[in-house]
């Protein structure tokens, strides 16, 4: 098709807005582009259509958006930013900005995190964290352990290297072989034991024994890392079992494995605190992290690293680049900015207390759905809930897809569904109230679904 050209000093050729040029991510586009889902604006717990009608906002964006919608000093810091320094190179130089964010992110991290490597999403920065991995041990003599080892059901983003540690079958059958020497733990989900648990469920800390199993197969010497979501959000909110992450900590060092934690979604304040290695009481090596540390507001990622990979590091020449590795957009300026006052709001209204405080109402309210038609599990922690739907038996995924579409034209809310799950993680300012509201909304969806 031959596009309009524009010479240079022309009056600009309107183009018609329409909706096939964007490939959308993740979507069922060809439904999507008959009915669209438009949101146009966002305040606090809403986001808004073009044509004005308020929807309370059941997943934070995507897990994003924490301190809730176009908080004033996030817009502000924001602005500011943009007047004063819009791009600054991120190789061999660097702006204020991203020493003090870090800082601030070490601070909050587990002692002995102190050091952040800076990326744009959390697909970047699980790539980055196993990068990081590979090439500890390679510069400390080690480079026999390239193995890395995920879990089925886990999502970390869709890198080449978060796609092959990930287990989620719909995101990597399509993509080739993915990267090789890749092994998975077994998904710590069982719903006849786990059913309707309120927090982490009692039964399931054995399953973290399998790493033995996956060492003693291929050697401790031929494994970098392990790497594993607190809390699995994408696949519909799998909780740790009880003692699971201890377990899974004890055998990483005991065979001197590197553990990384991807707390994309699990950070700044979604289980209670600011990040979910601090309610477990466990440290990893790295903590991955994106979405809440701008409140989604500007694009950011990073890999929080302990002293003791980050000092391995810093040896040989000093004029030499230490680790070959990083983003022309790392520590973005708007991005530093955003971050820093998105933690100046976290702190100032103690959102990730108030998460600890709300999560009992929030777990009786989602749980007070339990006997609806087709509800066959609800799981929550923190603020967080997964209510898995039965499937229709001849199209998986159909009655998620539609829960979705009538909340959003009939109940005026918006959530995420992940196949035939409902995934529910509001804002952290979320109200008792609203808390209330967001359930009945869910409640009538789902009888309008079954
Ligand atoms: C645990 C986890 N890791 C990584 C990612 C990927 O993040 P992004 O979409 O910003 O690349 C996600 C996104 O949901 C996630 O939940």
């Amino acid at each position: 098709m031959n596009k309009p050209s524009t010479p240079a000093g022309a009056a600009v050729i309107a183009v018609p807005n329409d909706l096939a040029a964007h490939w959308m991510p993740f979507t069922a586009n060809r439904a999507f582009k008959k009915a669209p889902r438009l949101i146009a604006r966002a305040k606090d717990m809403h986001y808004y259509t073009p044509e004005g009608r308020a929807l309370l906002d059941g997943a934070a964006g995507m897990w994003c958006t924490n301190a809730g919608h176009n908080r004033d000093p996030i817009v502000e810091a924001i602005r500011a930013q943009a007047a004063e320094l819009d791009y600054a190179p991120p190789f061999q130089f660097a702006h204020p900005k991203s020493f003090e964010l870090a800082s601030r992110i070490a601070a909050l991290a587990p002692e002995g995190l102190e050091h952040v490597f800076f990326a744009n999403s959390g697909s970047e920065a699980v790539d980055t964290a196993l990068k990081i991995a590979l090439a500890y041990h390679n510069i400390r003599g080690e480079g026999a352990r390239t193995r890395l080892i995920g879990r089925e059901r886990g999502y970390h983003g869709v890198g080449f290297g978060g796609t092959s540690v990930g287990g989620i079958v719909n995101n990597r059958k399509y993509f080739g072989s993915l990267l090789a020497g890749v092994d998975h733990l077994p998904s710590t989900y069982n719903r006849e034991h786990q059913a309707f648990s309120k927090g982490e469920p009692e039964w399931g800390a054995h399953l973290a024994d399998e790493l033995e199993r996956i060492v003693a197969l291929h050697d401790a010497t031929t494994i970098a890392a392990v790497i594993v979501e607190p809390m699995a959000g994408s696949t519909g909110v799998l909780p740790a079992p009880k003692g699971y992450l201890q377990r899974l900590r004890a055998i990483c060092d005991k065979h001197r494995l590197l553990l990384i934690f991807d707390e994309v979604i699990t950070g700044f304040g979604r289980l209670g605190h600011a990040f979910a290695a601090e309610r477990y009481g466990v440290t990893p090596d790295m903590i991955t992290f994106a979405k809440g540390v701008t409140s989604g507001a500007v694009p950011m990622g990073g890999v929080i690293v302990s002293s003791a990979i980050h000092d391995a590091f810093m040896r040989g020449p000093e004029h030499a680049v230490e680790l070959f590795h990083g983003y022309t957009y790392s520590a973005h300026p708007l991005a530093c900015a955003a971050g820093l006052a998105t933690l100046d709001v976290y702190r100032a209204e103690g959102l990730f207390e108030r998460a600890k405080k709300l999560e009992p109402i929030w777990a009786d309210a989602a749980m007070s759905l339990k006997g609806l038609p087709g509800v066959l599990d609800i799981r929550c922690v923190g603020i967080t809930a997964g209510i898995d739907l039965a499937s229709r038996p001849d199209a998986v995924g159909r009655r998620g897809y539609d829960s979705m579409v009538r909340a959003f034209e009939s109940e005026s809310f918006m959530f995420r569904a992940v196949g035939d799950t409902l995934a529910l993680t509001p804002p952290l300012i979320i109200s008792e109230a609203q808390i209330g509201e967001l359930f009945e909304k869910v409640g009538r969806v789902i009888k309008a679904v079954a």
